[in-house]
């Protein structure tokens, strides 16, 4: 009787470990699915973190490419070629062939860098399949 006891006692701490495990990766901030993506509040701050050194005045990538990511009109406004978005369809937009890896090397973002995580990177494409919007 008393061995039985432990080991439902085992059971539960084994159990209580596993859902421990379970609360403690779906907390975790930066691949939670968020249903309405914020132009300011989630993709803002990837770009000023992994792009904006070089995508601003005076920065290499702005040289190179006329690309300005400090601002929500920059992004759109594109390169001196052209739009890098069209809203509403990532896989037209060519801003995602680039930091997906899926274009020439020598134009994978960031440049030379690490690319961004698959988090990242599915927040720009969702919040441009949900119309790329100054939210
Ligand atoms: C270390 C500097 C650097 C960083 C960081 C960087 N870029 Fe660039 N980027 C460049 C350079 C340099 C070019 C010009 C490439 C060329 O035309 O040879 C460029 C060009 C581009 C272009 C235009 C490509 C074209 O077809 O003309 C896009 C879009 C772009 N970058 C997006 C990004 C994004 C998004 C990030 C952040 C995830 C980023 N870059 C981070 C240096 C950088």
């Amino acid at each position: 009787m008393k061995r039985s006891l432990a080991f439902i006692g085992a059971g539960f701490f084994a159990v209580a470990l596993v859902i421990g495990a379970a609360t403690a990766m779906s907390s975790k901030p930066a691949c939670a699915a968020v249903e309405q993506v914020s132009f300011s509040e989630d993709v803002m701050p990837i770009l000023r973190e992994r792009c904006v050194a070089c995508h601003q005045t005076g920065g290499e990538g702005y040289n190179k490419s006329g690309l300005d990511l400090t601002s929500y009109v920059g992004l759109m406004k594109g390169t001196k070629n052209g739009p890098m978005i069209i809203p509403g369809d990532p896989d037209m937009s060519n801003l995602m062939w680039l930091i997906d890896w899926r274009a020439d090397p020598a134009l994978r973002m960031p440049h030379n860098k690490k690319k961004l995580s698959s988090c990242d990177r599915d927040t720009i494409r969702t919040w441009i399949r949900q119309g790329a919007n100054n939210n």
